[in-house]
């Protein structure tokens, strides 16, 4: 390569690269020397706030026609942080329900938009710390069946509640996610502005630390199941397995009859 050519390709990369930083829609901030990146944090959780959930909840969280108020008494960490970590929110369109998909956020930056929404002065609890592992799996079991499977299934599959609402499957649900929402209750329908605490489709639950880790251990336990019996069938109970046997003791009777049938058709 000739030194002409070498300064040109140079020349060309420096402006690819130009071209790169300015065309790309998140440049990196500019940071004054000894800023620590909690400032940065800061600043991420407003610009978020103020891009995606503003125009529904108002800037500092009073609340719109299109979205409830951020500081009312259950509002705050665990509150934001389920909805961000469950995905409902951001909400696209106002009209529609929230309803649980994959979180539109890292982690950091559901971090950075929580610690921003807590800003605002709602009184409701923080994100929880909760540690399963402390937690007692009979006791869980018995917690799990008398408060949540009669909505979320003994299996904690899910289902549907009469009045049409949807009640997830907990299976993937972190830890935080499910002591969170025992703590708010989640499941106010976005068309009232007053649900207040408690009032979802979800109760909240006021458990101690020993019987929320214990209730979590159990839902760790059914998440990952040991199938001593064999095949779980999606784990819905003695329906499916009505179903299988059926299914299986059908065409094993067609081919014994068929086989019957063959041979008394040989000896014709
Ligand atoms: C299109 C409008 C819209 C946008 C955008 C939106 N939300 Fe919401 N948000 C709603 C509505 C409507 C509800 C009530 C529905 C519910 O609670 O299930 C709600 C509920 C919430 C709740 C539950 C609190 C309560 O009092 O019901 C939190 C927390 C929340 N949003 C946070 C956020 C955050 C953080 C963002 C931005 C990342 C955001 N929302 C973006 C409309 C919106
Ligand atoms: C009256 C029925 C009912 C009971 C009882 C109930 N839940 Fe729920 N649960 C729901 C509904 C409905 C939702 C969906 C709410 C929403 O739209 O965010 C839900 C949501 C959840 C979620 C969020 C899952 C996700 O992916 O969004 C978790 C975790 C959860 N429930 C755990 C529990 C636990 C643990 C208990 C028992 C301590 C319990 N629930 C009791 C109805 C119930």
């Amino acid at each position: 390569m000739t030194a002409r050519t070498a300064v040109f390709v140079a020349v060309a990369l420096g402006i690819a690269a130009g071209a790169c930083t300015y065309l790309s829609d998140e440049p990196t901030p500019f940071r004054p020397p000894g800023v620590t990146s909690d400032v940065n944090a800061e600043q991420r959780g407003l610009e978020l706030y103020e891009r995606d959930c503003a125009w529904c909840h108002g800037s500092a969280g009073e609340g719109t026609s299109f979205g409830p108020d951020l500081n009312g008494p259950l509002d705050g960490g665990a509150y934001t942080h389920f909805m961000l970590a469950t995905g409902q929110m951001p909400l696209e369109d106002p009209e529609k329900r929230a309803a649980p998909a994959s979180p539109r956020y890292e982690a950091a930056d559901i971090d950075a938009i929580v610690r921003h929404v807590e800003t605002f002065g709602g009184t409701g609890p923080g994100v929880p710390t909760p540690s399963p592992a402390a937690g007692d799996i009979a006791e869980g079991a018995e917690l799990y069946l008398d408060n949540c499977a009669a909505c979320h299934s003994s299996t904690a599959v899910g289902g549907a509640l009469t009045s049409g609402e949807v009640v997830p499957d907990l299976d993937g649900v972190s830890p935080v996610v499910v002591a969170e929402a025992m703590l708010v209750g989640p499941g106010c329908p976005n068309t009232s502005r007053t649900c207040g605490p408690g009032e979802g489709a979800m109760p909240r639950f006021e458990l101690d630390e020993r019987s929320v880790n214990s209730i979590l251990r159990y839902i760790e336990y059914l998440q990952r199941p040991i199938d001593e019996g064999g095949a779980p069938i999606g784990r819905v109970g003695p329906v499916a397995e009505g179903a299988v046997a059926l299914g299986v003791g059908v065409v094993a009777l067609l081919l014994l009859a068929r086989w019957i049938g063959t041979r008394t058709g040989d000896r014709e």
